[in-house]
């Protein structure tokens, strides 16, 4: 999964933030859900990126770790045992130890308006269901390294989805047809992989004529979930066009500029839902029902 979010990380730091990946070739199986490992690495990235407004270095690093029972001892919850350990590391400012006390407290930011401070509490979240563990080490102006231990398993991954559905009892799902169009690939997998376990009808555009051709060949979306920027046709466009050809589908735009640049820009269709890339699941799932719902 680290590997394979690779491409999605760069975009997410941005050029000035130079990505490492150091991923050991024995680190072991784990069992956690690959949507929700690729959110708490986007969710870190994010962070670094912020932390590192001049640029920097973001090092991701893999490796199979035993936890003994004196480390148990002293971190509480803690099991000891064989773990996979994802190091993310960043080069930025660092945080005091006021600061790491609080950043697991849903809505604490020091971002201001910028952070709604849940992407902390949502790595917590997924780690704690994982049956992991998390711990921070920062220092003011030093930096910042997130450890991740995640339980080691050694049979091969259950394809069964008991797990993954019994981590997400508490979102928003639904039934109806949803048409994605994304044309980051990652990106694009990810929410796909997301909305169908949701329970919703997901078929994927990487364009938008790919998605217009689709709804011309007879689909019938009930919500049409687009980024804003696209190569080619921008998302409101888009949106105005499968109107035109599905006049009740509900739009979700999704996009990395802030909801309020995009209408300040008057980028945005008045009364259109808009979720801020990155997103967690949750985020999207409450956008989708919201628009849904209206
Ligand atoms: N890598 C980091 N370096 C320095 N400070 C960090 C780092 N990661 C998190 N923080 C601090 O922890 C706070 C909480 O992080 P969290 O991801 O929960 O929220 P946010 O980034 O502020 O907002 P959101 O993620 O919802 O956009 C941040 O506001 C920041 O002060
Ligand atoms: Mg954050």
């Amino acid at each position: 999964v680290v590997a394979e979010v690779d491409e999605m990380l760069r975009r997410v730091i941005g050029e000035d933030v130079q990505l490492t990946l150091t991923l050991a070739a024995d680190a072991g199986k784990v069992r956690v859900d690959a949507g929700q490992l690729t959110q708490i690495l986007m969710n870190l990235a994010a962070n670094a990126r912020d932390a590192m407004p001049d640029g920097g270095r973001l090092i991701v690093e893999t490796a199979p770790v035993e936890l003994d029972e004196a480390y148990a001892a002293a971190h509480a919850g803690v099991a000891p045992g064989p773990y996979v350990l994802v190091t993310v590391t960043d080069t930025g400012i660092g945080m005091s130890r006021e600061t790491i006390a609080r950043v697991f407290e849903p809505f604490f930011t020091t971002k201001g308006e910028k952070g709604t401070g849940l992407g902390l509490p949502t790595v917590y979240g997924i780690v704690r269901q994982s049956g992991g563990h998390l711990e921070i080490y920062s220092e003011p102006g030093l930096g910042a390294a997130f450890k991740i231990y995640l339980p080691r398993v050694e049979a091969p991954p259950e394809t069964g989805v008991a797990s993954a559905s019994d981590s997400r009892g508490a979102v928003a799902r639904g039934t109806e047809s949803v048409l994605l169009v994304e044309d980051d690939l990652a990106l694009r997998e990810m929410t796909s992989e997301v909305l169908q376990d949701a329970g919703y009808a997901v078929t994927a555009a990487a364009t938008p004529d790919e998605a217009l051709a689709a709804v011309a060949r007879g689909l019938a979306p009930d919500l049409l979930v687009t980024d804003v920027v696209m190569p080619g046709m921008k998302g409101p466009e888009l949106a105005r066009r499968i109107h035109a050809l599905r006049p009740g589908a509900r739009i979700v735009f999704m996009s990395g500029y802030t909801a309020g640049t995009m209408l300040d820009r008057g980028m945005l269709p008045e009364g259109s839902v808009f979720v801020e890339k990155p997103f967690t699941s949750e985020r999207l799932l409450r956008a989708i029902r919201k628009a849904l719902e209206e």
